[in-house]
């Protein structure tokens, strides 16, 4: 069985255990978290597993997790109806009640919503992880027809620093180099969108002596790519003379059909942003263009004139596709998640209304201070002097919840 090794999230049980002695019933739709399932089942949770995405499963954690006598409806290469009839199975069970639903994506809280409205309303909270489910429970939100408070834990700083910035500047790289085998030092790189995970791109790839260029339609991501010592430019610009373009804008159409027209031979073009939208890969499924699969992921698109480019994973998000999460960023997110359960499903009454909330900025430093004697680092602390100049409490939080960090 290919099993997590999270010595941070097992270090956090003894915590976590101490502050829910409840029995919570919790619907999971996600990507394949082992650790974290047998995590919340150790603090006395009843807990059911389907998949958030056809492709994310890792059939052998849930088999493992099966055989473990865990209800795991999920599989790799689910198909539309499969995916719909797991998350059904996984909510609706005899004798079964969930009271907590961790989601990514949302489909199980709309599933739930819509289907068996009595039981929506007898859930103590929703904690969400994508962008996408963020989404929709604000506009569930905006109609009036959240009935639950519900956490999120997309927005809490340590997520999205882990999983946007420090995991991808780490897995761009990993992507690239597994599927293209090419030299970066030297080549002219395009990122498209100057966030979180551009940032992260744009830095791993200068790291490697990689010429990198940005395009931004934020003048304050701008200014910053400028100050980071990156070319701002428009894509129209460089389209001809770049070796590598990568998206990473959340957009759509962002390369379009004409931009592909353009790129020079050889040039890899992939996404890291949002789903597959940013790459308008449909538009090349056209009579004169001949797709040719090179290897897993890798596909060259050849124009009548013998031009080629190299498309990864279809321009679905290449480092999901052609690289693999970090056992520590999944140990950031998952601690993150099961505090936002437990901090839910404790809270006094009316702590929290049917609304969309952000985890505690107390326990997002929290998420971190666990992490941090991993690198053997060690926090200075405040004296009291210190805490009553700058106003605050010795053990946190530390920053106001505007704060950019
Ligand atoms: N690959 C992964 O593992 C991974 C991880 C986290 C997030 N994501 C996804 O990556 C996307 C970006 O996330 P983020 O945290 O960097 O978001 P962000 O909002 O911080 O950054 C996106 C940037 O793109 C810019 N932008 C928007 N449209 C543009 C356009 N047409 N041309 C140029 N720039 C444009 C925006 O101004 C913004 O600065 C999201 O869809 C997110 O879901 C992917």
């Amino acid at each position: 069985m290919s099993r997590l090794c999270l010595p941070i999230w097992a270090s956090s049980l003894q915590y976590l255990s101490r502050i829910s002695q409840n029995m919570i019933s919790v619907v999971l739709a996600g990507v394949w978290r082992n650790v974290l399932v047998e995590t919340l089942a150790a603090l006395g949770a009843s807990v059911r597993w389907s998949a958030c995405n056809i492709y994310s499963t890792q059939n052998e954690v849930a088999a493992a997790l099966a055989e473990c006598g865990f209800p795991i409806y999920a599989w790799k290469g689910e198909n539309e109806d499969d995916f719909w009839w797991c998350i059904d199975k996984c909510i609706n069970a005899e004798g079964w009640q969930p009271n907590m639903i961790l989601d990514d994506g949302g489909d199980a809280t709309h599933w739930l919503l819509k289907k068996y409205p009595a039981m929506f309303n007898m859930v103590k909270g929703i904690v969400e992880e994508s962008v996408t489910g963020v989404h929709r429970l604000y506009q569930l939100s905006k109609s009036g027809k959240l009935t639950v408070p519900a956490m999120n834990v997309n927005d809490s700083v340590t997520k999205t620093k882990f999983d946007n910035l420090y995991s991808c500047r780490e897995s761009i790289l990993d992507a690239l180099k597994r599927t293209t085998d090419v030299m970066f030092g030297g080549k002219q790189v395009l990122i498209c969108g100057y966030g979180e995970v551009g940032k992260g791109c744009s830095q791993a790839l200068k790291g490697l002596g990689a010429i990198v260029s940005v395009t931004e339609i934020d003048p304050i991501c701008a200014l910053q790519a400028c100050m980071d010592g990156f070319r701002v430019v428009k894509l129209e610009e460089v389209v001809r003379s770049i070796d590598v373009l990568i998206t990473c804008t959340g957009n759509k159409n962002v390369v379009t059909r004409s931009h592909l027209d353009r790129l020079k031979n050889g040039c890899i073009v992939c996404n890291m942003g949002h789903s597959n939208t940013e790459i308008d890969v449909a538009s090349l499924r056209t009579p004169e263009l001949t797709w040719e699969k090179v290897r897993s992921q890798v596909e060259h698109i050849i124009w009548p004139d013998g031009k080629r480019i190299i498309m990864l994973a279809e321009g679905r998000l290449v480092n999901l596709s052609c690289s693999s999460v970090p056992s520590f960023v999944v140990s950031i997110t998952a601690t993150t998640q099961a505090l936002a359960l437990i901090e839910l499903f404790n809270a006094p009454t009316g702590r929290y209304k049917q609304d969309v909330y952000l985890l505690p900025k107390k326990m997002d430093e929290y998420v971190a201070s666990l992490h941090l004697p991993n690198f053997d680092a060690h926090l200075t602390e405040l004296t009291d002097d210190q805490a009553k100049y700058l106003g605050l409490n010795k053990a946190g939080p530390f920053k106001p919840n505007y704060y950019r960090y």
